[in-house]
Formats: C-alpha cells, structure tokens, sequence
C-alpha cells in the first residue's frame, strides 16, 4: 500500500488513520518518496496556533519548477504539459510538451533576472488565460520571485491595490484579452492602474489581439523580442521550504483584500498530493479544470498539482457559451478529457440549456467530473451526474478555501461512495471539527455547527501579506487552537461532511468569493449615498445574487434614483469588477441597527430574499419602525 495513491475504501481508512495518528511521519514519507530535494528537511513541522506559526519542513531546499518541470523531461519529456485551448475553436489548439515548457520557463525566467527581479521581489501577473500565464507563474518560481496573479476581470482600481498592498516591482500583462466575441483591454486597465502604483519599474506586455496600445517610454517592454533572444537555460534558484511562493488575493468581510502567502515546500506535497488522489489522475489522463488561473483554483489544480505529477492540464482562454453553449463539451470529446473540474455556477447556467448541446458531443472518456466554490445543489448535481457523467462517473463535490491551498474535504473517485451536495470525508491529514455557539466542539454524528480544522496541513496559507495580526484575528482567533473556515457545515449519520455556506459577511456569487465591506465601501464613495448594506440572495443560476440597501443623503426622486442605480453599480465596476455589481437596489430612509449601532443584516437578509414571516428578534434595535418602512419598499419594487 502506497501513502501517495489511494485505491480502496478499506485503503483510505487506514491511510486517514495514520495520518492522523503520526501526521508527521505520514507527511515525511509523501514528501520522501514523490518528490525531488536539494536537501532534506530537519524538521517535518512545528506549528503553535496561537501565534499562529506553522512550518513544514524546515530545512529542506528545493525549487518547485524542478518538481513540476525538470523531474520529468527524462521519460516524459515529449508528454504534454499544457494543452492550450483558445477562445476562438478556429485557431489551433497548442501542445506545449514538458521539454518546450522547460525552454520557455527558462527564457521567461532570464527575461525577469535581466529586467531586475531577484529572489523575493514581488511580480504582480495580470495575464488572460494564454500560455505566459503560467509560463509566467512558473519562471517567478524558478528565481523565487513571489507571484501575485490578479484575475483579469478585476477593475484598475483593484489591480492598482493589489499592487501596491505588495510593492510589485514589475507587471506582466498583455494588449489585451479575448473573451467570447468580445475584445478586453487589459493594458488600458494597467495604464490606468498604475497612475497610482510608483513602484512599479517594469511592464512586461504579451502580445495577444493586435491591438494597438500605447506603451510608456522606459517602462514598457514587449515580451516576445526579450523572450526570443533570450537563453533557454536557467538554473533554478534554491529555496528554502518556508520561502513564499506566491500571494493571492482573496476577499474578506471587512477590510481590504487578504494577500494569501502560500510557501513552497508544504504547498507543493500538499497540492500535489491531492491532486492525485481526487482526480485518481493516472498517466496519459487529459486532465481539464475551468477555473482562471487567477484564482486558487487555476493556481493549484491548473499549474502546480497537475505539473508537479506530469500530468496534462488543459487550459481554456475561452467561456462556456462561445461561439455557443457546447463548447466545453466540444472540448471533452476533441481532447478526450478524462476529469473534467468545474464550478456549480458553470453547471447551473449550462443546465438550462437545450441538452442538444451535450448530446451532440462524445463523452466518453470522461472518468471522473469535480464541483468547486460553492455547495452544489441537488438539482445541479443530478444533472451533471446524468447527462454529462451519463452515471458512470462520480462526482467529486471539492471543499476547500483560497487560504488551504488544496482541497479539505472531499470524495475520492471509485473509493468513497458519494451522496449528491456531501463533500463527504476529509483528506489525509485534515482533522476537521465542528464548534457550537460556546466554542465547544461537537462530539459525535448528525451535529451541525462551525467548520473548523484543528491540526495543521502542508497546504495553509501561512499570513497575510504585511498583516500577521490580521491573519491570528481572521482565522485563529475565534476559537481557540483551531483554523475557522468562515464555513457552517453538518455531519451525517456516517460522518459525511455538508458543508451549509458562509456564516461570515462573505458572500459567493457565480463562484467568486466577495466581502461585503468593500463593496459598500465602493457605494459610499457616491456623493449621494448616506450608508449602504448588501446581502446575498439564493439565485438560480449564480448562487447568489447581490441585494444593496441605500440611503441617500437626500431622498430623490424615482427618475433620479434610476441614473443613481446605474452610477451605483459603475463605481462598483470601477472599484472592484464587474463581478461584484448588485442585482437589485433597494433605496430605503434607514438601516435596521442595534442600539449599538451595529447593522442587522441577518433581517435585511429575510428581506431581499422575501421572507418575512419570522423575522426573529427585533425589540434590541435602535428604530424598529424602518423595518416596516423596507419591507414595504422591497414590495414596492416588485
Ligand atoms: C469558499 C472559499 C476553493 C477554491 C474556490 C473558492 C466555498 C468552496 C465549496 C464546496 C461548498 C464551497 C466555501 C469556502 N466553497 N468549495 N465544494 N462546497 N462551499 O475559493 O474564493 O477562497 O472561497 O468557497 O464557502 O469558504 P475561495
């Protein structure tokens, strides 16, 4: 029996055992025997979370690109790593091999040294889904300049503090990007951007839609000369196991965004580790996760957990409905892809669809389908179980955070019987727990509570970039000696884990994961706008929809109100992204408010969502009456 691949339920039980039982032990032999060391470690972990400290094997040296890249050129070199997939069907699909992404690493990773970066400077990655994207990711990695991939849908202003919260010295881009039929111009958004990042010396441009763009004298560089003269040797640089490897943003209930700093050694067993055994990936397997690699999901099971296995790991430019709704599954059966990882949203919004879209299309090579980023509904989850895994492929329903680094819970394909919207069981190595209103953890089976992880996981983000306060306070501090996930969930009869949603202001719409804090933050900035609440609403095909409570400073009149709803939603547009505009507006004289001051949102939840049958206790708020006054203006808007 192999600790590394899990193949039987009998074998997941003892492998879980162990895990927990000698997590070190378990953890050093993984780490042994799968990957490649400059030097071992002399210590598997030490962890306090209190402080909250955790290191995995300290000592150890490595570079994650040998693991990913060099490990596999004798033998799989000719193996393709990445299968590129554009946005337009008509123009050819790419195979980059193992040897030709080695070469291209290499170049990109001496265009960096030869524009100044060095080892633990930060690279602000701000790229459509094109191969430099993780070409990019992986030459920081290779010089151990830390990565920090922001998400192209992501507004100036956004990407502008993203930037500067990490002093990216440099920004690698492009003209622009292709989504569907339309044209993006991403380097418009960094020009605008970058008026108000100093730091930035170096922007790096790919070319992709032969726009023409305006590039600032001295610090704008077309990529491709660079990269053609560059040499295609590099040697990577040695890190040590606890170096960041990358920072990625993700959104919390107050504040500005989190910058996630991800290590090296631990991030890399931990993804990799997961990777194999919940897509059961095995050689010559043509592996395709949707995600962007600008979120955690692309990050590790696009580039580094396939990578670091050899496997082949499609990447997609474009979007489910172009040129029209059988696209992806144009691209299972002109690929032949065996695991296919998508979001619920993705599902939701192709189940309303005619099934002649799928129907037309060969999916039989399909073993295994995964959900990630939101719980799943049973409807959507019986649809993508029937008409695209046709019941012959389990579904693997993946829980796991931005801040995990790789997924927690979730089944193991033809291992772990599954039941529609149950992540099911924990991972090797992760202890879950489910806490009460008192903090005390519940014991037993058919509880429900707040998730929380109450032992370490190679994978944990290990801070907050510049803020390790807020990273004790986000996470470790509700509970004592233990990681709170933001997350409700249940245990069943057999201990399956259902994992109920959000129990923290934050809200997932289409998969995304946004705070509401900035999003008020973004409306309060209208010089009409007096405060502002927003709530999220269960949506058919989105999960959520976006519900705001305004006041205005002066009630205005209703034509007026319509030019604010859409002034309201542009400075969202413009503070955040397009993803964060809210579906309904609601302009009401007050917020319902404790005597502290404090907004309910748990009543402005019932509310927007229409039910206001029990509303609960409302005798604690300051002025009673404004309920009245928003329930009857959330009829009026019908
Ligand atoms: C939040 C984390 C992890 C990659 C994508 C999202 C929710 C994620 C599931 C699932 C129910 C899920 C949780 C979590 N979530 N996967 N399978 N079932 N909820 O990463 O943006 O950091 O969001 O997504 O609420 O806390 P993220």
């Amino acid at each position: 029996m192999s600790n590394y691949h899990i193949k039987s339920l009998e074998e997941y039980f003892k492998i879980y055992r162990k895990s927990i039982r000698e997590p070190e032990l378990f953890w050093e032999e993984v780490a042994e025997e799968h990957f490649a060391w400059r030097k071992r470690w002399n210590k598997v972990l030490e962890w306090d979370f209190s402080k909250p400290e955790i290191k995995w094997f300290e000592g150890a040296k490595l570079n994650i690109t040998e693991n990913c890249i060099d490990r596999h050129l004798l033998g799989k070199g000719e193996k393709t790593a990445i299968l590129f997939e554009p946005n337009d069907p008509k123009e050819e699909a790419q195979h980059i091999t193992y040897n030709s992404l080695h070469k291209r690493v290499n170049q990109f990773a001496n265009v960096l040294k030869e524009n100044g970066v060095k080892k633990g400077d930060r690279v602000c990655i701000y790229l459509p889904m094109i191969p430099e994207l993780a070409i990019s990711i992986l030459a920081c990695a290779r010089i151990g300049a830390i990565h920090s991939v922001v998400f192209a849908g992501f507004s100036a202003t956004a990407l502008a503090t993203r930037i500067n919260d990490c002093d990216c010295k440099m920004v690698i881009t492009s003209d622009g990007s292709y989504r569907g039929a339309k044209t993006i111009d991403l380097k418009g958004i960094v020009d605008e951007a970058l008026k108000e990042c100093e730091g930035v010396e170096t922007v790096l441009v790919a070319k992709r839609i032969n726009s023409s763009i305006n590039m600032k004298e001295g610090r704008d560089k077309w990529l491709q000369p660079l990269l053609d003269k560059a040499s295609t040797a590099c040697e990577p640089e040695i890190m040590d196991a606890e170096d960041p490897l990358f920072i990625l943003y993700t959104s919390g209930s107050t504040g500005k965004p989190k910058g996630m700093v991800h290590s090296t050694a631990g991030y890399m067993v931990y993804t990799a580790y997961t990777f194999k055994n919940v897509f059961q990936y095995r050689d010559g397997d043509i592996y395709w996760c949707t995600a962007d690699i600008g979120w955690i999901t692309g990050h590790s099971y696009i580039v580094y957990g396939p990578l670091a296995n050899g496997a082949t790991t499609v990447m997609f430019e474009g979007v489910p409905n172009y040129p029209d709704f059988s696209r992806f599954w144009e691209i299972v059966e002109k690929h032949k892809v065996t695991q296919f990882y998508t979001a619920p949203t993705a599902i939701r919004s192709l189940a309303k669809e005619s099934l002649s879209y799928l129907e037309k299309h060969d999916l039989s090579s399909l073993k295994v389908l995964g959900s990630v980023g939101e719980p799943i509904n049973e409807e959507a989850w019986h649809w993508y179980n029937d008409n695209v895994g046709k019941n012959q492929s389990p579904i693997v329903d993946t829980w796991w955070q931005t801040e995990t680094g790789g997924i927690m819970i979730s089944p193991i394909p033809y291992v772990t019987p599954t039941i529609p919207t149950f992540a099911t069981m924990p991972m090797p190595g992760v202890q879950p727990a489910l806490m009460n209103e008192n903090g005390e953890e519940l014991q037993g089976n058919l509880v429900e509570g707040r998730l929380c992880i109450k032992f370490p996981w190679p994978g944990i983000a290990r801070t907050i970039w510049g803020n390790h306060q807020r990273y004790k306070e986000t996470y470790f501090s509700a509970y004592d000696n233990k990681y709170f996930t933001g997350d409700g969930a249940r245990r069943d009869a057999v201990g399956y884990y259902r994992i109920t949603g959000r129990v923290d202001d934050v809200i997932i719409v289409s998969g995304h994961n946004l705070g509401t804090a900035p999003i008020e933050d973004a409306i309060n900035e209208h010089p009409a706008v007096a405060e502002s609440a927003i709530v999220g609403c269960p949506h058919d095909i989105k999960g959520n929809a976006l519900y705001g409570f305004v006041t205005l400073k002066e009630t205005g009149e209703s034509r007026m109100q319509v030019n604010l709803r859409k002034e309201i939603n542009q400075i969202i547009t413009e503070h955040i992204g397009p993803i964060a505009k809210l579906d309904t507006i609601q302009f009401t004289p007050g917020l319902p408010k404790t005597r502290s001051g404090k907004i309910m949102r748990r009543i402005l939840r019932k509310i927007a969502c229409g039910d206001t049958s029990n509303l609960g206790d409302i005798s604690t708020l300051q002025d009673p009456e404004v309920v009245q006054q928003i329930i009857e203006g959330r009829a009026a808007l019908e």
